[in-house]
């Protein structure tokens, strides 16, 4: 069995290892897609119309990402999830742009290992596939920031 050391967390990822954090992120997916389709339909205040507009884009790029994950684990030989993270919910328009954005920062976090894992087990191209998602992700924490007026948070370590 192929071992590689990832740079970042010290963990060590066999291919096996690695379809099992790539379901963890399709379940991120899954709950990104939910809670963009909810709220994007919620969100009321005549401040909220743009970041509304923008989350429903959000929604469909959420799916596309879910499939992009989905094909890269069915090709490590393994079964893709079907089981979303929890969605948080709230009356308040500020909660959930922040819920959202706090999704992201764990998203983006995850991703950038991910990208150095597939690297260390010589996996470029699905290296490759997960940078074009982790550009996506961070287009949408910096819509959400905006929307929140914060600046956009530093999730390296
Ligand atoms: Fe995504
Ligand atoms: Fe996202």
């Amino acid at each position: 069995m192929a071992k590689a050391k990832s740079s970042s967390s010290g963990e060590t990822v066999t291919r096996e290892r690695l379809a099992e954090l790539l379901n963890e992120d399709l379940s991120r997916e899954y709950q990104a897609i939910i809670a963009y389709v909810v709220y994007s339909q919620v969100l009321k205040g005549a401040e909220y119309m743009d970041i509304a507009d923008q989350l429903e884009i959000h929604a469909k790029q959420e799916l596309d990402h879910a499939l992009m994950i989905s094909r890269q684990i069915d090709y490590l030989g393994a079964m893709p999830t079907v089981t979303p993270k929890p969605v948080k919910t709230s009356k308040n328009a500020k909660d959930m742009l922040r819920f959202d954005l706090d999704n992201e920062n764990e998203t983006v976090r995850n991703y950038r290992d991910r990208i150095r894992q597939c690297e260390a087990l010589g996996e470029f191209a699905l290296a490759e596939q997960i940078r074009k998602i982790l550009m996506q992700e961070q287009d949408h924490q910096i819509d959400l920031a905006t929307a929140l007026g914060i600046e956009v948070p530093n999730v390296n370590k």
